[in-house]
């Protein structure tokens, strides 16, 4: 049981929504008369000791922005054991008895090992866009990116029809194809590249050129970036099909942007669950969101599990295609 004092940070790349998860997370804390900290730039600011406490007012106007007030930032730091023990040298200076980690999978990481070293209550809450923490279906940030990219799927579709052209467009996902497959589905795609599936680039192409020969007016092609360049594979579909293509990698656009009434009402009820649980003596947990119900999750479990792509997604978007 936490009487006096927990923080907060964000860490990783950052997700619309993670703003709407920390406001909670304060905001509980505080009306269960807890103070709370905000640690900046993720474990580089717990390492610099970059921890200031907030209040319900730190928090206002801040629900419908993207990024994270808390910043965030990737620490090479902060993977060392030397580096964890500063860090929570730093936590207990300011009476720091638990701590909300909103992030992905390394962040996570990162808070699996800070507390199998030092014992301090950690609980986990998934912000990522690439929808990809074992245990659970959604992760804040995941439907506004996925928004975003719908959204210039359908722009992309109108000038491809225009032209008569194939487009590529690249999204994120290192090692995940969830929003690849999940956009390609709502943005009606023709095909969809991933990294957990193998793509037979030659069959994409000769299945193109037949459906330019009925008379389809464009192609849309979504790249999971881990699938490879979308540069490189828009060059092979072309030469491939001599049929003119063009190629869009959206880049960090996907990432930012005012969060979506589910990211907020997720992020939310995630903040809530979270501050409330570690206050009440809950350690070593990730609350997530599972076919639309609240779910937790053990942390270790969480990030020694690789959260595989739903072979349902995949089928529906050949299906449709
Ligand atoms: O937020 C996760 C992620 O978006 C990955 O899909 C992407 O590969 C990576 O972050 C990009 O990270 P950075 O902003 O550090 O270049």
């Amino acid at each position: 049981m936490i009487t006096k004092a927990i923080a907060v940070m964000t860490s990783g790349g950052d997700s619309p929504g993670m703003n709407a998860a920390a406001r909670a997370v304060v905001r509980t804390a505080i009306s269960e008369g807890v103070k709370v900290y905000g640690i900046y730039n993720g474990y580089k600011g717990m390492l610099d000791d970059d921890i200031r406490e907030l209040t319900s007012r730190s928090v206002s106007d801040l629900i419908q922005r993207g990024g994270t007030f808390l910043g965030t930032a990737r620490c090479m730091e902060f993977k060392t054991p030397e580096g964890r023990q500063q860090g929570f040298q730093n936590l207990q200076k300011h009476g720091i008895e638990g701590l909300v980690i909103i992030g992905g999978d390394g962040s996570l990481t990162g808070g699996a090992l800070l507390s199998k070293e030092t014992g301090i209550p950690i609980v986990g809450i998934p912000g990522t866009i690439d929808n990809d923490v074992w245990g659970m279906d959604y992760t804040i940030g995941c439907d506004t990116a996925a928004n975003t990219i719908v959204d210039a799927i359908n722009k992309l579709r109108d000038t491809a029809s225009a032209h008569r052209r194939i487009m590529v467009v690249e999204v994120m996902g290192h090692h995940s194809g969830w929003l690849a497959v999940t956009t390609a589905i709502a943005g009606g795609a023709e095909y969809v590249i991933v990294p957990e599936v193998k793509s037979d680039l030659k069959q994409i192409c000769d299945d193109i050129v037949e459906s330019y020969e009925k008379g389809k007016r464009y192609s849309i092609i979504v790249v999971a970036e881990g699938a490879g360049s979308g540069i490189e594979i828009g060059k092979k579909v072309e030469e491939i099909t001599q049929i003119d293509t063009r190629v869009s990698v959206l880049g960090h656009i996907q990432r930012g942007g005012s969060p979506s009434v589910e990211d907020r009402m997720k992020a939310s009820m995630l903040g809530e669950k979270a501050a409330l649980a570690l206050i009440s003596g809950a350690s070593n947990i990730v609350f997530g969101f599972n076919e639309g119900r609240v779910v937790s999750v053990n942390l270790f479990d969480a990030v020694n599990n690789t959260k595989t792509l739903d072979p349902e997604l995949v089928r529906l978007a050949r299906v449709l295609a």
